[in-house]
């Protein structure tokens, strides 16, 4: 396994960069199939944004033609550990009525967080509302929910990189890594 140092925290790499874009393809394709009408993709933000826009481009090459906007959520703050809360901390303004909505968002662990965007949305009239994952990890489900597209099925570690983030840092890793604490 591959691993690099950053500020004294040994990364790991979990899933490469040339990895995640050949899945993305496949997931893409994917989305395509289910035929949405009016697609708006809703990137749950912050650590799903180098997901989104990478899934976008692949769905572009799928062939889709979808509109974006983005909800900020925060269930986890600057912790390590989901306080069960969730906050809107940025709404979307598109009009939803009607409308088949691609939730995408970096990591399902306990549900709780695209549970919840996807009740607010059905709430205001979507016709369906899907999401798509980059990670899924499991055993950790608190919420009846699954993922309509996940990328990768995640060990139970915590992980960095490729939008997501410990503590504000390694967002701009272009691969998924685990910090392996060193003493
Ligand atoms: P859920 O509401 O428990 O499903 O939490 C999912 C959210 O928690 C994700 O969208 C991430 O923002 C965050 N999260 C969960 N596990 C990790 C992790 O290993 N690294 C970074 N963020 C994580
Ligand atoms: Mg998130």
């Amino acid at each position: 396994m591959s691993s690099i140092k950053i500020d004294g925290h040994r990364i790991d790499v979990l899933f490469s960069e040339d990895q995640i874009s050949e899945r993305l393809k496949s997931l893409a394709v994917e989305i395509a199939a289910t035929k949405p009408n009016r697609l708006l993709v809703v990137p749950v933000l912050k650590g799903s944004f180098v997901f989104a826009a990478d899934l976008l481009r692949a769905m572009h090459h799928a062939g889709l033609t979808p509109e974006v906007d983005f909800m900020i959520l925060s269930s986890y703050r600057a912790a390590m550990k989901s306080s069960g809360k969730v906050d809107v901390l940025r709404d979307i303004d598109s009009e939803i009525q009607g409308r088949d909505i691609l939730l995408v968002d970096d990591i399902l662990e306990s549900g709780r967080t695209l549970a919840f965007a996807k009740d607010l949305l059905a709430a205001r009239g979507a016709k369906s509302v899907r999401s798509a994952v980059l990670l899924f990890k499991p055993g950790h489900l608190a919420a009846s929910i699954k993922a309509d597209h996940c990328a990768f099925e995640c060990p139970d570690l915590f992980v960095v990189g490729y939008g997501m983030d410990m503590a504000h840092q390694f967002r701009e890793l272009p691969f998924v890594g685990h910090v392996v604490k060193e003493d």
